[in-house]
């Protein structure tokens, strides 16, 4: 079994170099190894805990994403999606409030840092805090255990959120699992080689210190502008450099091999003058990043290829997480009926000897047109409700084969299931005798729209 690797990105900021090296880098390298099956997501509800404009966030996710598979992350290869197109996580987010213990959230680092921020100041404790910034781990520990994550590499300041996220999910267990565990333990991952880079100034390279060098944007005028503009000391061309005290070798070390590296200490060493070394400096980074910003510009202009392959993510996503809701609904008594068949049949899309379901449309006698949806078997599973015009009938057909099972929302009528896509009725099953045969008539709808769109 291969190990699941699961984190997210918050999507307040444009990616920088300090990202890329210390994150996305080592992220897509991860990816690679064959024993890892990667989930990585754009964490947007986690971004509207830290900013209300809606310019900034939606400019936000679609640069990052642009920037990940810029990077070389394959979608096919791992399950790359939005966190607010996965409607399973806000669903668990709330199982998993009704279990945590509030003063676990009052102890979370992030939570304690405004209040603590407010008894300086000599305002209420929760002033200026909102329930979101309260309920960050609780999302944060949802986002992890709707899929079973086996390790969540993050940043230093996340490790609590991850032994918060394992107290959450014990706690579950323990009051639901009657000896059975519903969610796998997540480990927190802590890359130890990876380097910190150091900004313009010298500390660490934060969007908050406003110190940080481009990755993409702006292109290479900007990112050469930035290098230049790094902080050194004042020694003259000639003067022997301190490479270990200077950010430019910092900096070069995290793009350059130990033999480039090795020439720029001495380089340093021999008296190169700042000017000359951040050229040297701009050049490795270029070398590097320019190939990877063809591609974001060319990712930029074409949004709609960026926007098919994060849906295609969030379909592979919630082929895992609908599955798994279903079940902790039944565990916590919130069985819906149509929880029942509606595992797993993702899984099974792939079909057998070729044999597809498929649409078959045709004419009423007063002039409207409608279509059935057929079994790779002839079996009938669904009746479109009528259309005006056979256009409207296929481009119905269309949207179910493109969104298939994971859009659909399926409403039980007295004896027939309703088929909606985006609030609009769709269709229904023929008519059922009891429960047993409704939830088999779901499971084979299901797996028949499942089956649809992965032909798409
Ligand atoms: N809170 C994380 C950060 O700020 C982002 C994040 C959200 C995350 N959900 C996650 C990371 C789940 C790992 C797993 O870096």
């Amino acid at each position: 079994m291969r190990t699941r690797v699961l984190t997210g990105i918050t999507t307040t900021g444009t990616p920088h170099l300090g990202n890329y090296v210390g994150a996305i880098r080592p992220a897509v390298a991860a990816s690679l190894r064959p024993e890892v099956d990667a989930f990585y997501f754009m964490a947007d509800y986690h971004a509207l805990i830290k900013s209300d404009d809606p310019a900034r966030i939606e400019r936000s996710r679609l640069e990052i994403a642009a920037t990940w598979l810029a990077a070389g992350l394959d979608p096919d290869r791992v399950t790359f999606y939005r966190q607010s197109d996965i409607p399973e996580i806000p669903e668990l987010t709330w199982f998993l409030t009704c279990v945590t213990a509030k003063g676990l959230l009052n102890r979370a680092h992030a939570y304690k840092a405004a209040v603590d921020k407010n008894a300086e100041a000599g305002e209420d404790a929760d002033a200026g805090v909102t329930a979101g910034l309260y309920m960050y781990p609780v999302l944060m520990a949802a986002d992890i255990l709707a899929f079973d994550a086996h390790k969540v590499p993050v940043g230093r300041d996340q490790i609590q959120h991850i032994e918060m996220a394992r107290d959450i999910a014990q706690r579950f267990n323990h009051i639901y699992g009657k000896g059975r565990d519903y969610f796998v333990l997540p480990e927190v991952v802590i890359e130890e080689q990876v380097a910190t880079l150091p900004g313009l100034d010298g500390r660490k390279m934060s969007k908050s210190y406003d110190n940080t060098i481009p990755l993409f944007s702006g292109g290479k005028k900007h990112l050469r502008d930035s290098i230049m503009r790094i902080v050194t000391d004042s020694r003259l061309p000639g003067e022997p450099k301190d490479p270990d005290s200077s950010s430019l070798f910092t900096i070069f070390r995290a793009f350059a091999t130990e033999v480039e590296a090795t020439a720029f200490r001495q380089a340093l060493l021999d008296g190169i003058g700042w000017g000359e070394a951040k050229q040297v400096l701009f050049e490795r980074i270029e070398a590097d990043v320019a190939p990877m910003r063809e591609r974001y510009d060319e990712l930029m202009s074409k949004t709609e290829q960026i926007e098919s392959i994060l849906q295609e993510g969030a379909r592979k996503a919630r082929a895992i997480a609908a599955p798994k809701i279903a079940a902790l609904r039944d565990a916590i008594g919130l069985r819906s009926g149509t929880s029942v068949a509606s595992a797993s049949t993702a899984a099974r899309a792939e079909t057998k000897a070729g044999k597809l379901p498929r649409f078959a449309s045709f004419r009423e006698a007063d002039g409207s047109f409608r279509f059935r949806l057929l079994s790779a078997e002839g079996e009938e599973l669904l009746l479109s409700k009528p259309f005006a015009d056979p256009k409207a009938a296929g481009a119905q057909q269309k949207r179910l084969k493109v969104h298939g099972a994971t859009a659909a929302v399926l409403q039980v009528l007295p004896h027939a299931l309703q088929l909606e896509l985006d609030g609009e009725i769709v269709g229904s099953t023929p008519a059922y005798a009891d429960e047993q045969a409704r939830d088999e008539a779901l499971a084979r709808l299901r797996e028949a729209l499942d089956q649809l769109a992965a032909q798409e």
